[in-house]
C-alpha cells in the first residue's frame, strides 16, 4: 500500500473548540426518525424497487413506527412521481405520518417535486444543494456567493410556491463535512432567513455525512458548532444524516444527537449509497439496551429482514448489529458457559436489569428464539454448551460431575468432522454414549421385597442372549441393585453419581436418570430413560455396569 501518499484527511474543523458532548455519556430519548429507504435506500439498489414494491415497503415503515418517511425524488422518474401520487390519491398515508421529498434547488425539478405532492396533508420539502470544497471547484466550478445564491433561490421559490399549504421544510447542505463549518452555517442561516421557521414550524437543518471522511467526534464538533452558532437556533431542528464509508455511520448519528441533532435520517439495515446509510435498526436498538424507549418496533426483527430482503434483493449479514444470525450466537466454550450461567442467574431474579454475559439484549425482546440460536455446538464449545442444548432443546438436565464426559465425545465429533453439530446431532450422540446401554445386559424385570427390614431384590436380566437371574439387598432399592450387580458380576465399584428427573419436554411423560460409577480412577458414566423412575435408575446402572465390563473405558 504505498500509496497513502497521495491521500489527506479532507474535512474542515470548526474555528471555535466544540466539545460539550463530550461530557454526555448517553442518549436519554429517542429522536425524530426519518426513514430515507424509499429514497437514498432505494437509489442505491441495483434494481431499484417497482411501485408495488416501494407501496409495501412503505407500509412496513409506517408499521414499525416511522412518523417520517422520505418517500423518494418524485423528479427523478416516473416510478417516482408515480408512487408519490398513488400515495396520496389512494389516501394511503396515515394522518400521523408525514412524507418527505427530496429536490435539487433547480426551477424545473422544484416544480415538478412540489406537483407531485398537490393534495398531500403533511409533507415535508427536502431541497439540497452541495456546499464541499471539493464539489464548488470540481464538479460546479462556483464561488461560496453563486453557491448560497443556488440555496436562497430555491428556498424563496418553494416558500412562495408553498405558501399556506402547511408543508415543512429541510435544507441540506450535501457534503456538509466536507464543507468549512464557517460557510455551511453561512449558508443555512442564509437559507432559514428565506424559509422564516417559527418554533412551531421549525426548518430542518439536515447534516449530511454525504461520504464519511472523519472520525465521529470531527462531526460531532461540526454539528455542536452549528447547533451553537445557527442564528435562529429555536427555529431550526438540526437533522443528522450519516453515511458509513469509515464503517462508524453509527457513531456518527449517535455522537451527533449527543452534539445537539434532535432528528436522524437512516435506513433499514444500513442500505443506501455505497456503503450505505445509518443503520436505524441499530441505533434504535442501541437506544433500547440503555432502557430508553426508542418508538420504533422491532419486537419481530425476523419478519422485517424477511420483507427487506424479498423487497430490496439485499442480504442482511449474518454479523449486522441485533439482526445478523450469527449475533446472538456463541460457539465457544467460555462464553456459552456464562451465558448458561447467566439465564440461570436471570430466572432467579426476573426484575433485575438484563446483564446476561455476551447478550447485550435479550433475544427473546427481538423474536429471535433461544433454542438453536443462542448456544451452537462445534469444536471450540463446552461441556456447559452442550449441557445447555441438551436441557433447552431435550429436557436432559446432566449433572454437573458428568458435562465434561460428554461434552469430550461431541467436541471430538465435531472436530474430526470439521463441522458444525446441529442439536439433533449433540442429543445423537448422547444417546448412542449413554443412554439405555443394553450390552451385554440387559434388563428385563424386576422386584423387590421391603418386608423384612433390609430391601431384597430379585431381577431377570438378558446376558447376550442368556437368562439371567440375580439377586441383592441393601438399604434402599437403588442399594440392592448395585450390590445384586457387584456380586453376580464379581466387581467393585463405587457409586459417584446418581441422580434422576422428570423429563419436561415431549408428549410422554418419561424420567431419567444418571448414574456415574467409579473404578480404580475411571467414572463411568451411562443415563437410563423410562417411564417408571425406578426402572430408569436400574437401566442407568446397568448402563454403567455394561461400560465397565462391556465397553471401553469413558473419559476421567
Ligand atoms: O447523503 C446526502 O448528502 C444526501 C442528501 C441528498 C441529503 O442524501
Ligand atoms: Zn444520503
Amino acid at each position: 500500500m504505498k500509496n497513502y501518499g497521495k491521500y489527506k484527511p479532507d474535512y474542515y474543523l470548526p474555528p471555535e473548540t466544540c466539545l460539550d458532548w463530550t461530557k454526555r455519556d448517553r442518549i436519554t430519548s429517542a429522536p425524530v426518525w426519518c426513514s430515507v429507504d424509499l429514497r437514498d435506500g432505494n437509489q442505491a439498489l441495483v434494481t431499484p424497487m417497482e411501485l408495488d414494491e416501494k407501496l409495501e415497503f412503505f407500509k412496513l415503515l409506517v408499521a414499525l413506527g416511522f412518523r417520517e418517511i422520505e418517500i423518494g425524488f418524485p423528479a427523478a422518474s416516473e416510478t417516482e412521481y408515480a408512487f408519490t401520487r398513488r400515495l396520496i390519491d389512494d389516501g394511503l398515508i396515515p394522518n400521523d405520518v408525514t412524507v418527505q421529498v427530496l429536490t435539487q434547488c433547480r426551477e424545473r425539478i422544484i416544480e415538478k417535486t412540489l406537483k407531485s405532492l398537490d393534495g398531500v396533508k403533511n409533507a415535508i420539502v427536502h431541497f439540497y444543494n452541495s456546499t464541499s470544497v471539493p464539489q464548488r471547484k470540481q464538479v460546479f466550478g462556483k464561488s461560496k456567493s453563486e453557491i448560497i445564491d443556488i440555496a436562497v433561490n430555491a428556498a424563496k421559490l418553494i416558500k412562495s410556491a408553498t405558501a399556506g399549504l402547511g408543508y415543512s421544510y429541510e435544507y441540506s447542505p450535501e457534503s456538509f463535512t466536507g464543507t468549512e463549518p464557517e460557510f455551511a452555517l453561512e449558508v443555512c442561516d442564509a437559507v432559514a432567513d428565506v424559509i422564516a421557521p417559527t418554533p412551531q414550524n421549525k426548518l430542518i437543518v439536515n447534516l449530511p455525512v454525504t461520504v464519511e471522511t472523519s472520525l465521529p467526534h470531527v462531526y460531532a464538533c461540526q454539528v455542536e458548532y452549528m447547533k451553537k452558532r445557527l442564528k435562529r437556533s429555536d427555529c431550526v431542528m438540526i437533522s443528522t444524516h450519516p453515511h458509513n464509508d469509515r464503517g462508524t455511520g453509527v457513531a456518527d448519528a449517535e455522537l451527533a444527537v449527543l452534539a445537539g441533532a434532535e432528528r436522524v435520517e437512516g435506513t433499514l439495515f444500513g442500505n443506501g449509497e455505497r456503503t450505505g446509510n445509518v443503520d436505524i435498526i441499530t441505533l434504535a436498538l442501541n437506544l433500547y439496551s440503555h432502557g430508553v424507549d426508542p418508538k420504533l418496533d422491532f419486537s419481530d426483527l425476523n419478519s422485517v429482514i424477511a420483507r427487506y430482503e424479498k423487497l430490496t434483493g439485499m442480504k442482511v449479514e449474518p454479523r449486522r448489529p441485533y439482526a445478523g444470525s450469527l449475533v446472538f450466537t456463541a460457539f465457544s466454550g467460555s462464553h456459552q458457559d456464562a451465558i448458561a450461567k447467566g439465564e440461570s442467574y436471570r430466572a432467579a431474579h426476573p426484575d433485575e436489569p438484563w446483564t446476561v454475559p455476551y447478550l447485550p439484549v435479550d433475544p427473546a425482546d427481538l423474536g429471535r428464539s433461544y433454542d438453536g440460536d443462542v448456544i451452537r455446538i462445534n469444536s471450540q464449545s463446552g461441556k456447559g454448551g452442550i449441557a445447555y442444548v441438551l436441557e433447552r432443546e431435550f429436557g436432559f438436565v446432566v449433572p454437573k460431575s458428568m458435562r465434561e464426559d460428554i461434552g469430550y465425545k461431541v467436541k471430538h465429533v465435531s472436530d474430526s468432522e470439521h463441522r458444525e453439530l446441529k442439536p439433533s446431532e449433540v442429543a445423537d450422540i448422547f444417546k448412542s454414549e449413554y443412554i439405555n446401554i443394553e450390552s451385554p445386559l440387559r434388563l428385563q424385570s424386576f422386584t423387590f421385597d421391603k418386608s423384612g427390614g433390609d430391601v431384597l431384590l430379585s431381577m431377570r436380566l438378558d446376558n447376550g442372549g442368556r437368562d439371567e437371574v440375580i439377586i441383592g439387598n441393601g438399604n434402599g432399592q437403588f442399594d440392592a441393585a448395585v450390590s445384586a450387580l457387584k456380586r453376580a458380576k464379581n466387581i467393585d465399584f463405587t457409586t459417584s453419581l446418581y441422580s434422576e428427573h422428570a423429563i419436561a419436554q415431549g408428549s410422554d411423560a418419561l424420567a431419567a436418570a444418571y448414574v456415574g460409577l467409579m473404578r480404580d480412577g475411571v467414572t463411568y458414566y451411562a443415563v437410563g430413560v423410562d417411564a417408571d423412575i425406578m426402572t430408569a435408575s436400574v437401566k442407568a446402572l446397568i448402563g454403567a455396569v455394561n461400560k465397565i465390563t462391556g465397553r471401553g473405558e469413558t473419559a476421567k
